[in-house]
Protein backbone atom coordinates (compact mmCIF):
# COMPACT_ATOMS: atom_id res chain seq x y z
CA UNK A 1 0.00 0.00 0.00
CA UNK A 2 2.71 2.25 0.94
CA UNK A 3 4.66 1.25 -2.15
CA UNK A 4 2.31 1.65 -4.68
CA UNK A 5 1.39 5.18 -3.14
CA UNK A 6 4.85 6.59 -3.45
CA UNK A 7 5.12 4.89 -6.69
CA UNK A 8 1.73 7.10 -7.67
CA UNK A 9 3.91 10.13 -6.12
CA UNK A 10 6.59 9.46 -7.97
CA UNK A 11 4.86 9.74 -11.06
CA UNK A 12 2.99 12.80 -10.75
CA UNK A 13 6.03 14.46 -9.41
CA UNK A 14 7.91 13.27 -12.53
CA UNK A 15 4.86 13.88 -14.30
CA UNK A 16 5.00 17.91 -12.47
CA UNK A 17 8.27 18.40 -13.69
CA UNK A 18 7.81 17.45 -17.00
CA UNK A 19 4.85 19.87 -17.23
CA UNK A 20 7.46 22.77 -16.21
CA UNK A 21 10.05 21.27 -18.59
CA UNK A 22 7.29 21.14 -21.55
CA UNK A 23 6.01 24.37 -20.67
CA UNK A 24 9.49 26.42 -20.62
CA UNK A 25 10.50 24.57 -23.96
CA UNK A 26 7.43 25.37 -26.26
CA UNK A 27 8.30 28.53 -24.69
CA UNK A 28 11.91 28.53 -25.85
CA UNK A 29 10.89 27.50 -29.22
CA UNK A 30 8.37 30.33 -29.53
CA UNK A 31 10.95 32.21 -28.42
CA UNK A 32 13.59 31.36 -30.81
CA UNK A 33 11.24 31.87 -34.07
CA UNK A 34 9.76 35.35 -33.18
CA UNK A 35 13.30 36.44 -32.07
CA UNK A 36 15.29 35.03 -35.00
CA UNK A 37 13.79 38.14 -37.37
CA UNK A 38 13.06 41.00 -35.83
CA UNK A 39 14.70 44.09 -34.20
CA UNK A 40 17.01 44.44 -30.68
CA UNK A 41 13.86 46.36 -28.87
CA UNK A 42 11.10 43.72 -30.45
CA UNK A 43 13.31 41.05 -28.95
CA UNK A 44 13.28 42.63 -25.73
CA UNK A 45 9.68 43.14 -25.80
CA UNK A 46 9.38 39.12 -26.60
CA UNK A 47 11.49 38.53 -24.52
CA UNK A 48 9.98 40.36 -21.28
CA UNK A 49 6.31 38.89 -22.57
CA UNK A 50 8.16 35.50 -22.56
CA UNK A 51 9.32 35.93 -18.96
CA UNK A 52 6.10 36.89 -18.29
CA UNK A 53 4.46 33.76 -19.61
CA UNK A 54 6.82 31.79 -18.51
CA UNK A 55 6.69 32.95 -14.51
CA UNK A 56 2.67 32.71 -14.78
CA UNK A 57 2.82 28.73 -16.39
CA UNK A 58 5.82 27.97 -13.10
CA UNK A 59 3.01 29.37 -11.09
CA UNK A 60 0.67 27.25 -12.76
CA UNK A 61 2.27 24.44 -12.04
CA UNK A 62 3.37 24.98 -8.57
CA UNK A 63 -0.34 25.67 -8.02
CA UNK A 64 -1.04 22.11 -9.55
CA UNK A 65 1.27 20.52 -7.31
CA UNK A 66 0.26 22.26 -4.10
CA UNK A 67 -3.13 21.27 -4.58
CA UNK A 68 -2.16 17.38 -4.87
CA UNK A 69 -3.79 15.18 -1.93
CA UNK A 70 -1.21 15.11 1.08
CA UNK A 71 0.33 12.06 1.14
CA UNK A 72 1.50 12.85 -2.66
CA UNK A 73 2.51 16.40 -2.04
CA UNK A 74 4.74 15.40 1.27
CA UNK A 75 7.38 13.64 -1.45
CA UNK A 76 7.28 17.07 -3.63
CA UNK A 77 7.65 19.64 -1.02
CA UNK A 78 9.71 19.02 2.32
CA UNK A 79 8.26 20.74 5.56
CA UNK A 80 11.46 23.17 6.71
CA UNK A 81 14.89 22.14 7.27
CA UNK A 82 14.05 18.69 9.71
CA UNK A 83 11.79 17.90 6.28
CA UNK A 84 15.45 18.27 4.07
CA UNK A 85 16.92 15.72 6.50
CA UNK A 86 17.29 11.72 5.77
CA UNK A 87 16.11 10.22 2.27
CA UNK A 88 19.11 10.53 0.44
CA UNK A 89 20.40 9.00 -2.55
CA UNK A 90 22.59 5.99 -3.10
CA UNK A 91 25.40 6.57 -5.21
CA UNK A 92 27.46 3.51 -6.88
CA UNK A 93 30.71 4.48 -7.08
CA UNK A 94 32.23 4.32 -10.66
CA UNK A 95 35.79 3.74 -10.38
CA UNK A 96 35.46 1.55 -7.44
CA UNK A 97 33.22 -0.73 -9.09
CA UNK A 98 35.37 -0.67 -11.97
CA UNK A 99 38.27 -1.29 -10.11
CA UNK A 100 37.30 -4.53 -8.09
CA UNK A 101 34.27 -6.14 -10.52
CA UNK A 102 31.40 -5.36 -7.40
CA UNK A 103 29.12 -2.93 -7.46
CA UNK A 104 30.36 -0.22 -4.37
CA UNK A 105 26.99 1.57 -3.23
CA UNK A 106 27.24 4.69 -0.92
CA UNK A 107 24.71 6.18 0.80
CA UNK A 108 25.11 10.21 0.27
CA UNK A 109 24.78 11.70 3.81
CA UNK A 110 26.86 14.21 3.26
CA UNK A 111 23.35 15.73 0.99
CA UNK A 112 21.72 16.23 4.39
CA UNK A 113 21.09 20.07 5.25
CA UNK A 114 23.62 20.22 8.08
CA UNK A 115 26.07 18.32 5.87
CA UNK A 116 26.25 15.32 7.93
CA UNK A 117 24.73 12.06 8.51
CA UNK A 118 24.57 13.13 12.18
CA UNK A 119 21.15 15.58 11.11
CA UNK A 120 18.97 12.18 11.52
CA UNK A 121 20.66 11.79 14.78
CA UNK A 122 20.08 15.06 16.01
CA UNK A 123 16.57 15.41 14.70
CA UNK A 124 15.91 12.05 16.61
CA UNK A 125 17.49 13.26 19.85
CA UNK A 126 15.28 16.08 19.90
CA UNK A 127 12.16 14.75 19.02
CA UNK A 128 12.46 11.86 21.59
CA UNK A 129 13.38 14.69 24.09
CA UNK A 130 9.99 16.49 23.11
CA UNK A 131 7.91 13.38 23.55
CA UNK A 132 9.37 12.59 26.32
CA UNK A 133 8.52 16.09 27.53
CA UNK A 134 12.51 17.48 28.38
CA UNK A 135 12.37 19.67 25.75
CA UNK A 136 9.37 21.98 24.36
CA UNK A 137 9.59 23.70 21.34
CA UNK A 138 10.25 27.35 21.55
CA UNK A 139 10.83 27.81 25.06
CA UNK A 140 14.19 29.12 25.42
CA UNK A 141 15.53 25.83 26.72
CA UNK A 142 19.21 25.01 25.68
CA UNK A 143 20.36 21.70 24.14
CA UNK A 144 24.22 20.63 25.54
CA UNK A 145 26.63 17.79 23.62
CA UNK A 146 30.43 16.89 23.79
CA UNK A 147 31.08 16.75 19.67
CA UNK A 148 33.86 16.64 17.43
CA UNK A 149 31.76 18.66 14.98
CA UNK A 150 29.30 17.11 13.00
CA UNK A 151 26.43 16.45 15.31
CA UNK A 152 27.02 19.97 17.00
CA UNK A 153 26.31 21.31 13.88
CA UNK A 154 23.52 19.20 13.34
CA UNK A 155 21.93 19.71 16.84
CA UNK A 156 22.84 23.56 16.33
CA UNK A 157 21.14 23.58 12.89
CA UNK A 158 17.52 21.84 14.31
CA UNK A 159 17.82 24.02 17.75
CA UNK A 160 17.78 27.32 15.44
CA UNK A 161 14.71 25.16 14.10
CA UNK A 162 12.61 24.52 16.84
CA UNK A 163 13.41 27.18 19.28
CA UNK A 164 16.19 26.14 21.00
CA UNK A 165 19.46 27.47 22.18
CA UNK A 166 22.81 25.34 21.52
CA UNK A 167 26.13 24.54 23.46
CA UNK A 168 28.99 22.68 22.30
CA UNK A 169 31.80 22.30 23.92
CA UNK A 170 34.55 20.11 21.76
CA UNK A 171 38.23 19.33 21.24
CA UNK A 172 40.26 22.32 20.55
CA UNK A 173 42.03 20.78 17.77
CA UNK A 174 39.01 19.52 15.73
CA UNK A 175 39.50 21.25 12.45
CA UNK A 176 38.75 25.04 12.81
CA UNK A 177 35.90 25.16 9.68
CA UNK A 178 33.33 23.31 12.10
CA UNK A 179 33.58 25.83 15.52
CA UNK A 180 33.14 28.79 12.78
CA UNK A 181 29.99 27.17 11.57
CA UNK A 182 28.75 26.59 14.80
CA UNK A 183 28.82 29.67 15.52
CA UNK A 184 27.46 31.19 12.54
CA UNK A 185 24.95 28.41 13.38
CA UNK A 186 24.04 30.61 16.79
CA UNK A 187 25.26 28.29 19.24
CA UNK A 188 27.77 28.65 22.02
CA UNK A 189 30.96 26.75 21.36
CA UNK A 190 33.71 25.93 24.43
CA UNK A 191 36.96 24.51 23.03
CA UNK A 192 38.90 22.30 25.42
CA UNK A 193 42.41 20.42 25.77
CA UNK A 194 41.71 17.29 24.36
CA UNK A 195 42.03 14.92 27.22
CA UNK A 196 41.17 11.29 28.63
CA UNK A 197 37.30 10.24 28.99
CA UNK A 198 38.37 9.48 33.01
CA UNK A 199 39.11 13.40 33.24
CA UNK A 200 36.25 15.55 34.36
CA UNK A 201 36.95 18.44 31.68
CA UNK A 202 37.07 15.65 28.50
CA UNK A 203 34.54 17.37 26.24
CA UNK A 204 31.72 14.91 26.73
CA UNK A 205 32.15 15.13 30.50
CA UNK A 206 32.05 19.09 30.75
CA UNK A 207 28.97 19.21 28.24
CA UNK A 208 27.04 16.55 30.76
CA UNK A 209 28.10 19.18 33.67
CA UNK A 210 26.87 22.36 32.00
CA UNK A 211 23.36 20.68 30.91
CA UNK A 212 23.44 19.62 34.55
CA UNK A 213 24.57 23.11 36.08
CA UNK A 214 22.08 25.07 33.80
CA UNK A 215 19.17 26.80 34.82
CA UNK A 216 20.39 26.58 38.68
CA UNK A 217 21.58 30.16 38.77
CA UNK A 218 18.03 31.08 37.70
CA UNK A 219 15.96 29.34 40.47
CA UNK A 220 18.62 30.60 42.93
CA UNK A 221 18.73 33.75 41.88
CA UNK A 222 14.86 34.32 43.39
CA UNK A 223 12.85 33.59 39.94
CA UNK A 224 9.47 32.70 41.16
CA UNK A 225 8.62 29.53 41.86
CA UNK A 226 5.64 29.95 39.22
CA UNK A 227 8.52 30.48 36.73
CA UNK A 228 9.57 27.60 35.13
CA UNK A 229 12.82 26.49 35.12
CA UNK A 230 14.93 26.62 31.61
CA UNK A 231 15.67 22.84 30.86
CA UNK A 232 19.61 21.92 29.52
CA UNK A 233 19.21 18.91 28.15
CA UNK A 234 22.58 16.86 27.46
CA UNK A 235 21.83 15.49 24.28
CA UNK A 236 24.56 12.75 24.99
CA UNK A 237 24.90 11.08 21.25
CA UNK A 238 27.11 8.27 22.88
CA UNK A 239 24.73 6.77 24.99
CA UNK A 240 21.40 8.11 23.86
CA UNK A 241 19.87 5.11 21.92
CA UNK A 242 17.53 7.74 19.77
CA UNK A 243 20.57 7.68 17.99
CA UNK A 244 20.51 3.57 17.29
CA UNK A 245 17.15 4.56 16.47
CA UNK A 246 17.49 7.04 13.71
CA UNK A 247 19.70 4.77 11.96
CA UNK A 248 17.40 2.14 12.89
CA UNK A 249 14.73 3.23 11.63
CA UNK A 250 15.46 5.57 8.48
CA UNK A 251 18.89 4.30 7.70
CA UNK A 252 18.58 1.01 7.53
CA UNK A 253 14.65 1.20 5.81
CA UNK A 254 16.29 3.74 3.24
CA UNK A 255 19.25 0.99 2.20
CA UNK A 256 16.89 -1.99 1.83
CA UNK A 257 14.65 0.00 -0.33
CA UNK A 258 16.92 1.40 -2.44
CA UNK A 259 18.99 -1.84 -3.42
CA UNK A 260 15.66 -3.67 -2.67
CA UNK A 261 17.45 -5.94 -0.31
CA UNK A 262 20.78 -7.15 -2.50
CA UNK A 263 23.21 -6.32 -0.44
CA UNK A 264 26.16 -8.48 0.36
CA UNK A 265 28.28 -6.44 3.08
CA UNK A 266 27.83 -3.44 4.67
CA UNK A 267 30.90 -1.55 5.65
CA UNK A 268 31.91 1.42 8.15
CA UNK A 269 33.32 2.95 10.57
CA UNK A 270 32.22 3.77 14.05
CA UNK A 271 32.13 6.61 16.47
CA UNK A 272 29.18 6.61 18.68
CA UNK A 273 28.81 3.35 16.85
CA UNK A 274 25.14 4.49 16.13
CA UNK A 275 24.98 4.01 12.62
CA UNK A 276 26.72 1.12 12.22
CA UNK A 277 24.79 -0.86 15.02
CA UNK A 278 21.24 0.86 12.96
CA UNK A 279 21.65 -0.18 9.80
CA UNK A 280 23.54 -3.01 11.03
CA UNK A 281 20.44 -4.45 12.97
CA UNK A 282 17.68 -3.62 10.75
CA UNK A 283 19.26 -4.80 7.24
CA UNK A 284 20.58 -8.50 8.76
CA UNK A 285 16.74 -8.94 10.61
CA UNK A 286 15.89 -8.96 6.78
CA UNK A 287 18.48 -9.96 4.46
CA UNK A 288 19.83 -13.53 5.92
CA UNK A 289 23.79 -13.69 4.09
CA UNK A 290 24.49 -10.13 4.87
CA UNK A 291 27.77 -9.45 6.37
CA UNK A 292 28.80 -6.49 8.33
CA UNK A 293 32.30 -5.06 8.53
CA UNK A 294 33.78 -2.21 11.01
CA UNK A 295 36.61 -0.25 9.51
CA UNK A 296 38.66 1.75 12.31
CA UNK A 297 41.01 4.02 12.31
CA UNK A 298 44.83 3.61 13.41
CA UNK A 299 44.46 4.00 17.12
CA UNK A 300 41.31 3.11 18.23
CA UNK A 301 40.24 0.27 20.04
CA UNK A 302 36.93 -0.84 18.53
CA UNK A 303 39.05 -3.58 16.02
CA UNK A 304 40.11 -5.47 18.61
CA UNK A 305 36.48 -5.38 20.58
CA UNK A 306 35.09 -6.78 17.56
CA UNK A 307 38.04 -9.15 16.70
CA UNK A 308 39.06 -10.47 20.22
CA UNK A 309 36.53 -9.21 22.38
CA UNK A 310 38.60 -6.82 23.86
CA UNK A 311 39.04 -2.63 24.03
CA UNK A 312 42.62 -1.95 23.78
CA UNK A 313 44.37 -0.02 21.26
CA UNK A 314 48.29 -0.27 21.33
CA UNK A 315 48.55 3.78 21.30
CA UNK A 316 47.29 3.03 24.96
CA UNK A 317 50.35 1.08 26.02
CA UNK A 318 51.86 3.26 29.17
CA UNK A 319 54.62 5.27 27.74
CA UNK A 320 53.82 5.30 23.94
CA UNK A 321 50.38 7.05 24.33
CA UNK A 322 50.52 9.95 22.37
CA UNK A 323 48.28 13.40 22.93
CA UNK A 324 45.21 12.04 21.63
CA UNK A 325 43.30 9.21 22.86
CA UNK A 326 42.75 7.86 19.15
CA UNK A 327 45.49 9.20 17.29
CA UNK A 328 44.44 10.10 13.68
CA UNK A 329 43.82 12.68 11.42
CA UNK A 330 40.41 11.19 10.73
CA UNK A 331 37.56 12.61 12.76
CA UNK A 332 34.62 10.81 13.47
CA UNK A 333 35.07 7.72 13.61
CA UNK A 334 37.42 5.60 16.07
CA UNK A 335 37.01 5.50 20.40
CA UNK A 336 38.51 3.49 23.31
CA UNK A 337 35.14 2.87 25.04
CA UNK A 338 32.20 0.75 24.57
CA UNK A 339 29.53 3.02 24.13
CA UNK A 340 25.42 1.72 24.71
CA UNK A 341 24.84 2.87 20.80
CA UNK A 342 27.72 0.98 19.73
CA UNK A 343 26.69 -2.06 22.06
CA UNK A 344 23.54 -2.57 20.41
CA UNK A 345 25.58 -4.16 17.41
CA UNK A 346 26.56 -6.96 19.45
CA UNK A 347 26.70 -9.81 18.20
CA UNK A 348 26.13 -8.63 14.72
CA UNK A 349 29.55 -7.52 13.51
CA UNK A 350 31.29 -10.06 11.74
CA UNK A 351 35.16 -8.86 11.36
CA UNK A 352 36.85 -5.58 11.05
CA UNK A 353 39.56 -4.11 9.55
CA UNK A 354 41.73 -1.48 11.25
CA UNK A 355 42.48 1.57 8.35
CA UNK A 356 45.76 3.68 7.91
CA UNK A 357 45.38 7.65 8.03
CA UNK A 358 47.73 6.95 4.61
CA UNK A 359 45.37 4.76 3.21
CA UNK A 360 42.63 7.48 3.71
CA UNK A 361 44.36 10.29 2.27
CA UNK A 362 45.24 8.13 -0.59
CA UNK A 363 41.53 6.87 -1.07
CA UNK A 364 40.37 10.60 -0.76
CA UNK A 365 42.47 11.89 -3.35
CA UNK A 366 41.79 8.82 -5.83
CA UNK A 367 38.03 9.32 -5.18
CA UNK A 368 38.31 13.31 -6.36
CA UNK A 369 40.79 12.35 -9.45
CA UNK A 370 38.52 9.47 -10.83
CA UNK A 371 35.12 10.70 -9.87
CA UNK A 372 34.87 14.15 -9.02
CA UNK A 373 33.61 13.30 -5.64
CA UNK A 374 35.20 15.42 -2.66
CA UNK A 375 34.62 13.50 0.62
CA UNK A 376 35.71 14.20 4.18
CA UNK A 377 38.04 11.33 6.44
CA UNK A 378 35.62 9.06 7.52
CA UNK A 379 34.16 8.59 4.29
CA UNK A 380 37.13 7.78 2.82
CA UNK A 381 37.99 5.22 5.43
CA UNK A 382 34.58 4.11 4.92
CA UNK A 383 35.69 3.55 0.88
CA UNK A 384 38.97 1.90 1.52
CA UNK A 385 37.23 -1.10 3.95
CA UNK A 386 34.66 -1.32 1.09
CA UNK A 387 37.58 -1.68 -1.29
CA UNK A 388 39.23 -4.60 1.51
CA UNK A 389 35.23 -6.19 1.52
CA UNK A 390 35.12 -6.08 -2.79
CA UNK A 391 38.66 -8.27 -2.75
CA UNK A 392 37.52 -10.80 0.06
CA UNK A 393 34.09 -11.34 -1.09
CA UNK A 394 35.53 -11.50 -5.24
CA UNK A 395 33.82 -9.63 -8.28
CA UNK A 396 30.44 -9.81 -8.71
CA UNK A 397 28.86 -8.63 -4.93
CA UNK A 398 27.32 -5.95 -3.81
CA UNK A 399 28.97 -3.70 -1.08
CA UNK A 400 27.45 -0.44 0.79
CA UNK A 401 28.89 1.83 2.64
CA UNK A 402 28.44 5.66 3.67
CA UNK A 403 29.61 9.04 2.86
CA UNK A 404 29.09 10.35 6.16
CA UNK A 405 30.11 14.13 4.70
CA UNK A 406 32.09 16.44 2.57
CA UNK A 407 35.72 17.50 1.99
CA UNK A 408 34.45 21.19 2.96
CA UNK A 409 34.35 20.40 6.35
CA UNK A 410 38.06 19.17 6.44
CA UNK A 411 39.80 22.14 4.50
CA UNK A 412 42.07 22.87 7.61
CA UNK A 413 42.95 19.35 8.23
CA UNK A 414 42.36 15.74 5.90
CA UNK A 415 42.61 18.18 2.89
CA UNK A 416 45.54 20.66 4.56
CA UNK A 417 48.53 19.20 2.66
CA UNK A 418 50.57 21.00 5.12
CA UNK A 419 48.73 19.71 7.96
CA UNK A 420 49.07 16.17 6.92
CA UNK A 421 53.05 16.34 5.98
CA UNK A 422 53.65 17.49 9.47
CA UNK A 423 51.64 14.40 10.59
CA UNK A 424 54.12 12.20 8.24
CA UNK A 425 51.93 11.87 5.58
CA UNK A 426 52.95 11.04 2.11
CA UNK A 427 50.55 14.28 -0.23
CA UNK A 428 50.72 13.01 -3.53
CA UNK A 429 49.50 15.39 -6.16
CA UNK A 430 47.24 12.83 -7.95
CA UNK A 431 46.44 9.11 -7.15
CA UNK A 432 45.13 7.22 -9.92
CA UNK A 433 45.00 3.08 -8.72
CA UNK A 434 44.25 1.02 -5.54
CA UNK A 435 47.70 -0.15 -4.93
CA UNK A 436 47.65 1.73 -2.08
CA UNK A 437 45.54 -0.65 -0.51
CA UNK A 438 47.56 -3.34 0.77
C1 LIG B 1 31.91 12.77 10.05
C2 LIG B 1 31.52 11.56 10.82
N1 LIG B 1 31.55 10.38 10.22
C3 LIG B 1 31.21 9.25 10.89
C4 LIG B 1 30.82 9.26 12.20
C5 LIG B 1 30.49 7.97 12.90
O1 LIG B 1 29.14 7.71 13.03
P1 LIG B 1 28.61 7.05 14.36
O2 LIG B 1 28.74 8.03 15.47
O3 LIG B 1 27.18 6.72 14.05
O4 LIG B 1 29.41 5.82 14.64
C6 LIG B 1 30.75 10.48 12.85
C7 LIG B 1 30.31 10.54 14.24
O5 LIG B 1 30.91 10.88 15.21
C8 LIG B 1 31.12 11.66 12.15
O6 LIG B 1 31.10 12.85 12.77
C1 LIG C 1 10.40 24.19 28.80
O1 LIG C 1 9.78 22.94 28.60
C2 LIG C 1 10.21 21.91 29.49
C3 LIG C 1 9.55 20.63 29.06
O2 LIG C 1 8.17 20.75 28.98
C4 LIG C 1 9.88 22.31 30.93
O3 LIG C 1 10.37 21.32 31.80
C5 LIG C 1 10.51 23.63 31.25
O4 LIG C 1 10.12 24.04 32.53
C6 LIG C 1 10.11 24.68 30.21
N1 LIG C 1 10.88 25.90 30.49
C7 LIG C 1 10.37 27.13 30.33
C8 LIG C 1 11.31 28.27 30.64
O5 LIG C 1 9.23 27.34 29.97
Amino acid sequence: MLDSLSDKSKHIAIGAALGVFFTLSTTAIVLAAKGSNSKTSRHLDTHASANARRRSSISDSLSRMISLPKTEQENLIRDGVAGLIGNTPMVRIKSLSDATGCDILAKAEFLNPGGSTKDRVALSMINTAERDHILTPGNGSTIFEGTVGSTGISLAMMAKARGYSAWIVMPDDVALEKSQLLEKLGAHVEKVRPVSIVDKNQFVNLAKRRAQEFGKDDQEGGSSSEDPKKTGFFADQFENLANFEAHFTTTGPEIYKQTQGNVDAIVMGAGTGGTLAGVTKYLKARIPNLKAYLVDPQGSGLFNKVKYNIMYSPTEKEGKRKRHQVDTVVEGVGINRLTRNFAMSEGSIDDAFRVTDQEAVDMARYLVHKDGLFIGSSSAVNCVGAVRIARELGPGHTIVTLLCDSGHRHLTKFWNDEYLAKQGLDVKDVVDNLDFIV
